[in-house]
Parts: structure tokens; sequence; C-alpha cells
């Protein structure tokens, strides 16, 4: 139950109720942020001033719900990733800082007058394909995914941004994208073990299962695309996939084993294993 009046007393207040969650002081403040319309610095400007009953109300409802471990970026309906707020909702996955490393690797592969023909396959949120559409105009982007809800939310959030070089198919990783062939393939796939505890008891659970479930040992999903990739590559492309952090080896293999060159992998931010590529000669 949360308790006062001001901006200060509400936000001492529900820090105590997600007591349990690391960042309990950081969500109180967005939440708060969110419901008053206000920026975090604010709440820090006017820490006296009197919150209306109806809004006390409604940050109770959105603290209650972080406390059972539904994700802030859901509550607040977006989530910032390459410096682009973009929405988010239960259709998509919430787009990860670890993902930044992917668009980094992709960055450094192609110069910025590039006009490359790229495939951002299981799109989300857009995440990825948006970030590289702002970096590299020149290239045109096809962003995919199965499913239909998240590609609306995905096409919205490109719009947003004024984006003329990206377009979004639905399809079951390659069904749908007969004829089309790419320099560049980019995959952030669902690689986490079917068997996972934590889908059953930490955050995740509220995000869609088939956005994080891999399968057996959470590679099946890697296993399915990058023999399907080999198909839809122009010479000389590249296949850049995110996977966990001890799926890298046998990303590389599968990689080798389908006729790719130059396996490299990448670590993220905090120094793991995070992202493979490989050129396909
Ligand atoms: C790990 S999420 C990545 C989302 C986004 N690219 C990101 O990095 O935030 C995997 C995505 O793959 C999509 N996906 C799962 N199975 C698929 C399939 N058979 N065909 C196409 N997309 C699929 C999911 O809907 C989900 O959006």
């Amino acid at each position: 139950m949360i308790v006062g009046t001001t901006i200060k007393a509400l936000l001492a207040s529900a820090q105590q109720e997600l007591a349990q969650i690391d960042t309990a002081r950081l969500d109180a403040e967005v939440l708060l942020a969110a419901v008053l319309m206000a920026s975090r610095e604010s709440l820090y400007a006017y820490p006296e001033k009197q919150v209306p009953p109806p809004l006390i109300a409604d940050f109770q409802s959105l603290i209650m719900k972080r406390a059972d471990d539904f994700p802030v970026a859901y509550l607040t309906g977006s989530k910032e990733f390459w410096s682009t707020e973009l929405m988010v909702n239960q259709y998509t996955l919430i787009p990860r800082p670890e993902t930044e490393s992917l668009v980094e690797t992709v960055l450094d592969l192609i110069v910025v007058d590039a006009d490359k023909h790229i495939l951002d396959l299981g799109t989300g949120s857009g995440a990825i394909g948006i970030a590289v559409a702002k970096e590299r105009r020149l290239c045109h982007i096809i962003s995919s995914d199965i499913s239909i809800e998240a590609l609306a939310v995905a096409e919205a959030n490109a719009n947003r941004q004024q984006l003329t070089n990206i377009e979004f198919k639905q399809s079951d990783w390659f069904s749908g994208l007969q004829g089309d062939y790419f320099d560049l393939i980019l995959c952030n796939p669902p690689y986490i073990d079917s068997e996972y505890g934590g889908f059953i008891d930490t955050g995740i659970r509220f995000e869609p299962r088939i956005a994080l479930d891999g399968g057996y040992l959470g590679i099946q999903a890697i296993n399915t695309i990058i023999p399907a990739a080999c198909k839809h590559l122009n010479t000389d492309a590249y296949m850049i996939l995110e996977h966990g952090y001890n799926q890298a080896d046998a990303v590389r293999r599968s990689l080798t084993a389908n006729k790719f060159v130059d396996a490299r992998t990448i670590q993220d931010y905090a120094g793991l294993d995070r992202v493979s590529y490989a050129r396909y000669p």
C-alpha cells in the first residue's frame, strides 16, 4: 500500500513496496514520472508538491503490478534503444541493451554511404532494423516477424521516426521472403532453453514466449535460421546473430558447417559472448 501525498513521500513509499527489486528507486521514479507526465528530473525539483488523489491511485496500481514483476516498459509502453524511444507492448520483446552490440557490429561492417539490402529477421518492436535504418540512410531494410501484432508496433515505431528506407513483411522465418536476397541478414532470435525456470518465476513470463524460447538448449531456432539464410544471401554477404553467452561455439560451428567463412564472436558490454557473425563468400 502506497502512503503519502507528496512526490517525495510517494517515491519513498513505492521504493519500500518494491524492496525486492534491484531497481526499486529507479522504477518508482519512472512510473511516477509517467503518471504525472513529467520528467524524472522534475520529481527532484518539486519534492513537496502534492499529487492529486486520482493520480496517486494510478501510481498505486502501477506499483502493485511492478511488485508482481510486470516489466516497467510494458507499464509505460516504451523503451529506449539506440537513443530512440520505441513503443512496446506485450506482443513485442522489450529491446535489451546487449542487442546494441549487434547494431554496433553491423555498423562496423558497412560504411556510412553503403546501399546494402538488409534483413532484420524477427524484428519485434523494430529495434534493430530502425537503428540501422537511421544510421545507414542509403540501405534498404526489410524487417520481418511471424507476429502480425509485433509488426504493427514495429511499423508504428518506424513511422514515428519518419523512415522511408524500411519495409515490413510478415513471415515465418524465410517462408514469406521467397525471391528476396540480402547483403546482410541480422537476427536476434529466440535463444533461451525451453526448460529455463525463469519462464515461470521472473518478469520474462510477461514477454511473448515465441520471442524468447529457442527450444531444446535454446539453439533450435538458430539451427533452423542459419541453413535457411544461405538461400537468401548475395555473394560476399554477412549473417549476424545475437545468442546466449554460452552459445557462441555452437553458432560459429553452425555457420561454418553451412559454408560461411571467417566466423567471429563479439562480446557485449558485460564482457559476455553475445554476437557472432560470418561472411557468405
Ligand atoms: C528475441 S526476439 C527479438 C526482437 C527484436 N529483434 C529485438 O532484438 O528486440 C525474437 C523475435 O523473433 C520472432 N519470431 C519467433 N519465431 C519466429 C518465426 N518462426 N518466424 C519469424 N519470426 C519469429 C518473435 O516474434 C520475436 O519478435
